[in-house]
């Protein structure tokens, strides 16, 4: 059962919820004076602004899924031990079950999977093929010494679009590149499901097949990063015509089982904390294993709460539910389909994780050099309390010289954690967007104050390079009187 399949007898584009809301939590939608004072004090940064001064907390899906009422009671049932605890042989067997692979190893969270591989199959000069980097994925190999090829296909680079897997790994680029340097130099290939950073766009399983078996031929390992493999299943049931009949839960396991290899942030894929990596082969799970309790935690905790455990475990089956998995997608389709009507241009076709707003168009007058998807984060956040993320050069990191390397996209990307967002706060979202969209001009660039060297768009902190957010605050006190 998805809400795809009620429709409404006005004929309108609903997405019903499936869920009731039971536990809730107070939000604070500040004025737009405070508004303005908070940016400052968070550097321009969104990831500098504290809740208190947050409406809609549209900066990430990580850890802020809306947990299920079977989640919170397992974690009641905690059981407490640092070695052979019974609540990760629930874990284990729920990676079993949900993902189909009998070796798991627990991490802390997504990252630390990516530090584990990195750590045991990347070398100075080693070369990573993979549809799209993800920045911590990206920082830990070139920590290493690694190097990271990405090999899209071009429509995936076309952010207008309907292609409906712009994820699709390009199969004739990836061949060649392994024909070019040789299989010796390359320890994995990686594809990233729902690729994240060009708007949570998912591959298909014909691509997928495609690329196991190009890693067969070459005798390659095949590593799926599953954080958003839940969304990404669900597309490939709404989009690619074999599929349309098989359920959520066996699409998983037959993208599992093309990878030797799969790590999770479980902050995405299950909504509770953790992550993970699990293989069927024994080879692997043994090169890996003596490095999680050196990194994470013993092997039956890997650094996650034992009640993250309980959470993670139920959350993972709950991540074969239809209920739960299409929410998400959904409601970021509505929010993109209606801005779109408004003039404001987004990613499409609508992919998963939020809805993404093109900054580089949005803000056609600010140079890439003064960063428009940050400064549009934090135009989008003075003027209306939501709080979004920086998806464009402010996430990329410097190349070895210390030359910007600028991004192919420029997003603002919305984020819709699973069953959190109403219906109406979405409609707020839209609304805002719009007005913002007709003021596009008043926002201006922005500038380093603090650059650190490694994530930057973490703690960096930056600054207006004029008056525009007080332009911008006069003309929103024009239009909206004294509205929040
Ligand atoms: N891989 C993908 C595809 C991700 O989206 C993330 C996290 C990670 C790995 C790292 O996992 O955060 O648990 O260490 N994405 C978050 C985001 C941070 O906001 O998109 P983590």
């Amino acid at each position: 059962m998805s809400n795809s399949q009620v429709k409404f007898y006005s004929g309108e584009n609903i997405p019903l919820e499936l869920h009731k809301t039971r536990i809730v939590q107070k939000l604070h939608l500040v004025p737009i004076e405070r508004r303005l004072e908070a940016l400052h004090e968070g550097g321009f940064n969104t990831f500098g602004l504290k809740t208190t001064d947050v409406f809609l907390d549209m900066l990430t899906d990580s850890g802020t899924n809306a947990m299920s009422d079977d989640q919170l009671s397992a974690m009641m049932r905690s059981d407490d031990a640092y070695a052979g605890s019974q609540s990760f042989m629930r874990l284990q067997q729920a990676v079993e079950d949900v993902l189909d692979k009998k070796y798991y190893l627990p991490v802390h969270q997504g990252r630390a999977a990516e530090n584990i591989l990195a750590c045991a199959y990347v070398r100075k000069g080693s070369l990573i093929p993979m549809n799209y980097h993800f920045t911590t994925a990206l920082a830990h190999i070139t920590e290493k010494g690694g190097q990271i090829v990405e090999l899209l296909y071009p429509e995936a680079y076309v952010l207008k679009s309907s292609h409906p897997f712009k994820g699709n790994m390009n199969l004739e680029a990836l061949e060649e590149y392994i024909q070019k340097h040789g299989k010796r130099n390359i320890p994995y290939v990686r594809m990233e499901a729902s690729t994240n950073l060009i708007g949570g766009q998912p591959f298909s399983v014909e691509n997928m097949r495609a690329v196991r078996a190009i890693a067969n031929k070459y005798g390659l390992r095949l590593v799926l990063d599953a954080s958003l493999l839940g969304e990404n299943a669900y597309l490939v049931k709404q989009r690619e015509e074999e599929f349309k009949d098989t359920s959520l839960g066996d699409i998983i396991k037959i993208m599992t089982s093309l990878a030797d290899l799969v790590y999770f942030s479980a902050r995405k894929l299950s909504s509770s904390r953790g992550g993970g990596i699990c293989t069927n082969d024994e080879a692997i799970y043994k090169e890996l294993e003596s490095l999680v309790p050196l990194y994470e935690g013993f092997l039956t905790y890997g650094g996650i709460s034992i009640r993250e455990i309980e959470a993670m475990a139920v959350g993972l089956y709950e991540t074969q539910d239809e209920t739960v998995i299409s929410q998400s997608p959904t409601f970021i389709a509505y929010l993109v389909n209606e801005a779109e009507k408004r003039g404001v241009p987004l990613v499409t076709p609508p992919g998963v994780l939020g809805a993404h707003v093109n900054a580089m168009e949005f803000c056609s007058h600010i140079p890439q050099t003064q960063y428009p998807a940050g400064a549009l984060a934090a135009a989008f956040f003075l003027i209306s309390g939501v709080r979004g993320m920086e998806r464009g050069t402010l996430s990329n990191q410097r190349d070895e010289y210390g030359n910007e390397t600028y991004a192919d996209m420029e997003l603002l990307r919305l984020a819709v954690p699973r069953r959190v967002f109403t219906l109406s706060q979405i409609n707020y979202v839209i609304d805002r967007l719009a007005w913002l969209y007709e003021n596009r001009e008043l926002i201006g660039g922005l500038k380093f104050v603090y650059e650190p060297p490694v994530l930057r768009f973490f703690m960096g902190r930056l600054a207006p390079i004029s008056d525009w957010p007080q332009k911008l605050m006069a003309k929103f006190r024009e239009d909206f009187g004294d509205s929040l």
